[in-house]
């Protein structure tokens, strides 16, 4: 049985006084909470505070990007080897800003995700289609094409140590979330690849994530799709409230795997 997982994703928000402050309202939060796995990625420049603050908790420390050599002549860039010494155990990958506004391509995300694997770092690999996509019926062909590369040359053993997050464009940021029939029809299209890909077994085990506009109002419908098994949360993460009542709805799936 998948485990669900909850992952939220701060991209560029925080201070390192309000990294602090938020990081230990979550920890807090879910201290009594069991069924789910749950995962801060905050900015780089806050990964030590939060380490710090999550420290003897159950909730992981992820980044929201690394790049694929361990070192050298690459101004600004972070690689995987480093977010490993800060303590991080996921790093998430492709994600659909980095794509469309800083010119990350599809090989680039495969080289990522073979130097995460080789680090000991879970990839968290984004897929997802624009509304434009999607409105040309190109949905399917847009994820897969995503999918096959980014977990190019990746071995059917490795593939079971990712996850996948199926990122609507148009579903981030927007409140506009895919419905469950939607995003579940993906994530059943993704896990079919998965079983070419790797085996049908490894596919079984692979986690697919759902990312756009998950709040505590519609998580429940969402997680309730046995396709779905958990979420990728971006702005109801900047608000411990709201993300603690995310992660509990999972974990109430987590207790009722059968329903
Ligand atoms: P959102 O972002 O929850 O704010 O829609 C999700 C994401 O980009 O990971």
């Amino acid at each position: 049985m998948r485990k669900p997982m909850v992952v939220a994703n701060w991209k560029m928000h925080g201070t390192l006084a309000e990294a602090r402050v938020l990081a230990a309202q979550v920890r807090d939060g879910l201290r009594r909470t069991r069924g789910v796995e749950v995962v801060l990625c905050p900015p780089f420049t806050a990964l030590a505070a939060v380490a710090d603050a999550l420290a003897g908790s159950a909730i992981g420390l992820g980044a929201q990007n690394c790049h694929w050599e361990a070192s050298g002549a690459f101004t600004g860039e972070v690689s995987a080897a480093m977010l490993v010494e800060l303590g991080c155990r996921l790093v998430v990958l492709g994600h659909s800003e980095r794509r469309q506004h800083l010119g990350e391509a599809d090989h680039q995300v495969n080289l990522k995700v073979r130097a995460a694997l080789h680090h000991g770092l879970v990839p968290l690999l984004c897929v997802g289609e624009s509304a434009h996509e999607r409105s040309q019926g190109l949905t399917f062909t847009t994820v897969e094409g995503q999918l096959r590369a980014g977990l190019g040359g990746v071995s059917p053993d490795a593939i079971g140590r990712c996850i996948v997050a199926y990122e609507p464009i148009w579903a981030i940021g927007t409140g506009v979330n895919a419905t469950p029939a939607q995003a579940s029809e993906v994530h059943g299209y993704l896990r079919g690849l998965l079983s070419e890909l790797a085996s049908k077994e490894v596919a079984q085990t692979v986690r697919i994530l759902y990312g756009g506009s998950v709040k505590p109002e519609n998580a429940a419908e969402l997680l309730r799709e046995p396709e779905i098994d958990g979420a990728l949360v971006g702005g109801a993460s900047l608000q411990a409230a709201t993300f603690v009542g995310i992660v509990k709805k999972a974990a109430v799936r987590g207790a009722n795997p059968k329903e």
